[in-house]
């Protein structure tokens, strides 16, 4: 071919992809139809406007709004400010309080539901997904504008909002709706089969579906991403690192091999505390604005969902009682785990724990039905050990003293060896971590 048809079907490509970037730019930045406002907002009576501003209070803390919209120093719940720091950049969550100049005084139901549904506010600004409006896309009209009452009647914070700080290209903020064109979810979401037949069980599991992956988010950190950070929804829930941390797999198949039941979640939810563990990292903080303030009815339902499933329904109900956990792996027998591991743990760790890891009630966790070790990745694990944890209040009472952190102690091989240890011992995992990879686990927490 000679070079003149060359630098013509050079052209003609690049033309064919400028017009194909026009058309997803315009599709991305669009926030689609907007379904109607379920009530008309303007003529309220007073008794239901109450109704809505404490429904929407309900929705305000299943949504977690306040996790990444308080403020760091004041605690003040929508004044903004909150780091979110990504591999792209920080954000800093908006003051969404009903100031007329920092936050969102003047903005509409409309506005509401677009932002937070669509990740588009007003002036056709698109949103960074880390606002999690890829999970927050299924949210009822209802419910936007339930919330939008209530957070019109709190007070306003006279608090300006910090400018993004993304690396290029990330700042290019319209090159979101790049990201939109290809990621975000159908703006119309699919209609719902009637729930003519709908009978208790099914309402409860379409309930928790709710709660848990469009409300709750919680995919946002326990499903797998694509290459293009989006949420793998064909591996809906099934863990992910994030943020130096595992989010564990909270398939039901999953959560029973861990000796999880609908009980010890709900209290888990409620409290930050079951015989499986405690809430740590990232999972921490959905504990305080969210899960520790939802109704009781809310979190069976969330509770219900994660352990039945989604093809569920009644039908498929699962027995109360969990099933007896399967070893997850070809476990080495006992006698092979390393005699180092147990002297670590004996001269370390049995003090407060157990030397059959029973622990002490009040004081230090039980570890034989922790399921930290029992995660696919000892990245928990040796972080825990690392760098300890404070003592802290939990929620409803539940109060946890410090456990000290083993950085110093703990050259890479006796770690690998602890973890080694822990994992045949409780984790029905293999003990095949080496140095090496505790050293590299270690990077993967620091560089966060
Ligand atoms: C995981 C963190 C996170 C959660 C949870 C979250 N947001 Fe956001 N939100 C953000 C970030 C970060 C931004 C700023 C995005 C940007 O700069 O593009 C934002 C932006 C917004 C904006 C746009 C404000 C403006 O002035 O442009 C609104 C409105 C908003 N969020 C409302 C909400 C509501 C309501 C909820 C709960 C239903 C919520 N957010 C939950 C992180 C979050
Ligand atoms: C001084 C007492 C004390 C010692 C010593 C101690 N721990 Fe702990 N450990 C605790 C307490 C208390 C907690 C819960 C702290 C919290 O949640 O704030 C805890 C939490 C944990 C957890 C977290 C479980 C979860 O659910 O996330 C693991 C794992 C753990 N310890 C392992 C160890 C190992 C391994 C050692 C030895 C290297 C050790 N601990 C030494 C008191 C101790
Ligand atoms: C900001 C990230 C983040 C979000 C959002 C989040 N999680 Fe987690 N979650 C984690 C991390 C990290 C862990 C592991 C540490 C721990 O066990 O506390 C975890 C642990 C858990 C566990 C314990 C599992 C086990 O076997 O120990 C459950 C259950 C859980 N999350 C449920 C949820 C639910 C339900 C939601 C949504 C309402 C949610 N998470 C939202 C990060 C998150």
């Amino acid at each position: 071919m000679d070079k003149r048809k060359l630098t013509k079907i050079a052209a003609a490509v690049a033309a064919a992809g400028a017009l194909l970037l026009g058309a997803m730019y315009i599709a991305g930045s669009s926030s689609g139809s907007v379904p109607p406002a379920s009530v008309d907002l303007s003529q309220l009576s007073p008794e239901h406007k109450q109704q809505l501003s404490e429904r929407g209070l309900q929705v305000f803390r299943a949504a977690d709004c306040a996790a990444c919209h308080s403020s760091p120093t004041t605690g003040a719940e929508l004044a903004g400010g909150m780091a979110m720091v990504t591999p792209m950049g920080t954000l800093y969550g908006t003051n969404i309080s009903p100031s007329k100049e920092h936050g969102i005084g003047n903005w509409s139901a409309d506005d509401l539901y677009r932002a937070v549904a669509r990740g588009m506010a007003p002036g056709r600004k698109n949103l960074y997904p880390a606002m999690p409006y890829a999970s927050y896309h299924d949210i009822t009209r209802a419910d936007v504008d339930a919330l939008w009452v209530w957070l019109q009647q709190q007070p306003a914070v006279e608090v300006p909002n910090r400018a993004a700080e993304m690396h290029f290209p990330f700042s290019i903020r319209p090159a979101v709706a790049l990201w939109n064109a290809l990621e975000r979810p159908a703006s119309q979401p699919a209609p719902k089969a009637a729930p003519a037949a709908a009978n208790e069980a099914d309402l409860l599991i379409e309930r928790g579906r709710y709660l848990v992956n469009t409300l709750g988010h919680c995919g946002e950190c326990h499903t797998p991403r694509t290459a293009s950070f989006a949420m793998d929804l064909k591996q809906s829930l099934a863990g992910n690192v994030i943020e130096g941390a595992y989010a564990p797999d909270l398939r039901p198949e999953a959560m029973a091999q861990r000796g999880w039941n609908e009980g010890d979640l709900l209290r888990f939810m409620r409290t930050g505390l079951s015989p499986q563990g405690v809430m740590t990292m990232g999972m921490f903080p959905v504990l305080e604005h969210s899960s520790s303030q939802m109704d009781e009815a809310d979190l069976k339902a969330m509770a219900a969902y994660l352990m039945r499933g989604d093809k569920a329904g009644a039908a498929a109900a699962v027995p109360a009682v969990a099933a007896k956990p399967e070893p997850l792996q070809d476990v080495a027998p006992q006698t092979q785990v390393s005699a180092n591991g147990q002297r670590v743990y004996l001269g370390l760790c049995a003090g407060c724990h157990g030397v059959d890891g029973q622990g002490q009630p009040h004081s230090s966790l039980r570890l034989d039905s922790n399921t930290t070790a029992m995660f696919p990745t000892p990245l928990n694990l040796v972080r825990v050990i690392r760098e300890g944890l404070t003592e802290r209040d939990l929620a409803h009472g539940e109060r946890m003293q410090a456990m000290p952190g083993f950085a110093q102690q703990l050259p890479d091989q006796d770690m690998a060896d602890l973890v080694n240890y822990m994992r045949v011992r409780w984790g029905r995992q293999k003990g095949d971590v080496t140095p090496a990879q505790v050293a590299d686990l270690i990077k993967t927490a620091e560089s966060h």
